[in-house]
C-alpha cells in the first residue's frame, strides 16, 4: 500500500487515522484524503501536516458520490488502497434528516465500489469503517460477534448496515480485496461536540446543563479512539481478505456513568470556584426515539487473529481527551463558532 485514498479524512476518526498513519505508524507511503467538508470535517485539523509532510500528505475536497471527482483521484494519484471513513455518522440527525445518510453513507460506498471497481487490477485492498450499531440493541445479557444477525433500529445504522452489504458483495461477486471492521463507541481528539463525551465535557466546562437521555441507563462500549487506528491499520495490513473483525475496548458503561466519571474528572482536573461538584449540572431529558439499550463487543477474533489489545483503559483515555479539550481552546471556539469552515478558502487563497 502505497497510495492510500482515505475518505472522510477530516472528520474525528479519519483525522487521527492519518494523523496516527504519517505520525507514528510504520506506513511511508502517501495519504490522499477526499473529504466534501461537511460540518463534521475540519480540514484544519492538517495544518501542520500540509506543510511539514507536503509529500505524504494530499487533500482533495470532494463528494464521494462525484464519481468523476473520485475517478479523477484513482488515476492521477495510483490508488492502490482505500480507507473509507466517509459517513454521515450521528443518530439523531438521522432521526430528524434521514436523507443525507441514505445519499453518502449507502450511495456514496456504491460509487466508491464502482470506481474501486473499475481500478482491480492495482487495488490491493478496500477497506470500510462500520459500526456496531448495524447488530441493533442487545439486552442486559451477551455480546455481538461477527456472526450476530444484522438489525440495524435507526436511520444511521439502517445506512451503515446497507454499506456493509455492499461491500461484502463486491468482495463476493466481483472479488474486490475488502475487509470490513465494525468498531463500538469512539471517543478522544478532534470529536465534534455534538456527541455524547466531548458535548459533557465542553457543557460541564462552561457551567452548562449536562442532558442525559431518558434515565441514563443505556450502555455504550467505549475505545479510545487511537486504539481504533491502530487496529484499522493492523486490519489493513494483515486481516483476511473478505472478513469483517469486531472491534471494542471491552468497557461497557451506562452513560450516566461515564457523564459523572467526565464530571469527577473535570472537579480534580480544573477544580471549579464553589464547592459544588459538576454533578449538579446532570439533566435528565426526553430520550431519543428508539433508542438502542445497549451495546457490548466482542473482539476475541481480532485479538486472537491479529494480537491487538486496546492500550487505554476508560480513565487513562478520558483523561487524555479532557487534557486536548483543555489544550486545545481555539479548535473549540473555532467549531463552536463555525469558523473552521473558513479555513479551506483562506488557505488556498494564501
Ligand atoms: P465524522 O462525522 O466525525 O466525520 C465524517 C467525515 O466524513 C467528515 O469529515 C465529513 O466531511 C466526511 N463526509 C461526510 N459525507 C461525505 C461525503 N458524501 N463525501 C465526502 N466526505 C464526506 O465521523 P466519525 O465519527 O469520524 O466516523 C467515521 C466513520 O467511522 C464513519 O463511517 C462512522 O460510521 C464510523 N464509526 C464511527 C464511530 C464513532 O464512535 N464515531 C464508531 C464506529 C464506526
Ligand atoms: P452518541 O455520542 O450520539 O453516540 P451513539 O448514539 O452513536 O451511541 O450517544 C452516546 C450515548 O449517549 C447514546 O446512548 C445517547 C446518549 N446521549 C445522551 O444521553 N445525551 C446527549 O446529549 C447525547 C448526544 C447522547
Amino acid at each position: 500500500m502505497e497510495n492510500i485514498l482515505v475518505t472522510g479524512g477530516c472528520g474525528f476518526i479519519g483525522t487521527n487515522f492519518i494523523r496516527y498513519l504519517l505520525l507514528d505508524s510504520d506506513f511511508t507511503g502517501r495519504i490522499i484524503n477526499l473529504d466534501s467538508l461537511t460540518y463534521a470535517g475540519n480540514a484544519e485539523n492538517f495544518a501542520d501536516l500540509a506543510t511539514s509532510k507536503s509529500d505524504r500528505y494530499i487533500f482533495i475536497q470532494a463528494d464521494i458520490c462525484d464519481a468523476k471527482a473520485v475517478e479523477r483521484a484513482f488515476e492521477t494519484y495510483g490508488i492502490d488502497a482505500v480507507c473509507h471513513f466517509a459517513a454521515e455518522s450521528h443518530v439523531d440527525r438521522s432521526i430528524v434528516a434521514p436523507g443525507a445518510f441514505i445519499q453518502s453513507n449507502i450511495n456514496g460506498t456504491f460509487n466508491l465500489l464502482e470506481i474501486a471497481r473499475r481500478h482491480a487490477d492495482r487495488l490491493v485492498l478496500f477497506h470500510h469503517v462500520s459500526t456496531d450499531e448495524v447488530y441493533g440493541s442487545l439486552g442486559p445479557e451477551g455480546l455481538f460477534t461477527e456472526q450476530s444477525p444484522y438489525r440495524p433500529n435507526s436511520p444511521y445504522a439502517a445506512s451503515k448496515a446497507a454499506s456493509d452489504h455492499l461491500v461484502r458483495a463486491y468482495g463476493k461477486t466481483y472479488g474486490l480485496p475488502v475487509t470490513i471492521s465494525n468498531c463500538s463507541n469512539n471517543y478522544g481528539p478532534y470529536q465534534f461536540p455534538e456527541k455524547l463525551i466531548p458535548l459533557m465535557i465542553l457543557n460541564a466546562l462552561d457551567g452548562k446543563p449536562l442532558p442525559v437521555y431518558g434515565d441514563g441507563g443505556n450502555v455504550r462500549d467505549w475505545l479510545f479512539v487511537t486504539d481504533h487506528c491502530r487496529a484499522v491499520w493492523e486490519i489493513m495490513k494483515r486481516g483476511t481478505r473478505g472478513w469483517m473483525y469486531n472491534i471494542s475496548g471491552r468497557c461497557e458503561m451506562t452513560n450516566l456513568d461515564t457523564v459523572k466519571m467526565i464530571c469527577d474528572l473535570l472537579d480534580e482536573m480544573v477544580p471549579g470556584s464553589d464547592a459544588n461538584s459538576r454533578r449538579d449540572l446532570i439533566a435528565f431529558v426526553r430520550d431519543r426515539p428508539g433508542h438502542d439499550l445497549r451495546y457490548a463487543i466482542d473482539c476475541s477474533k481480532l485479538e486472537n487473529e491479529l494480537g491487538w489489545t486496546p492500550r487505554e483503559s476508560f480513565e487513562t483515555g478520558l483523561k487524555k481527551t479532557i487534557q486536548w479539550y483543555l489544550d486545545h481552546p481555539q479548535w473549540v471556539r473555532s467549531v463552536e463558532t463555525g469558523e473552521y469552515r473558513k479555513w479551506i478558502e483562506r488557505h488556498y487563497k494564501e
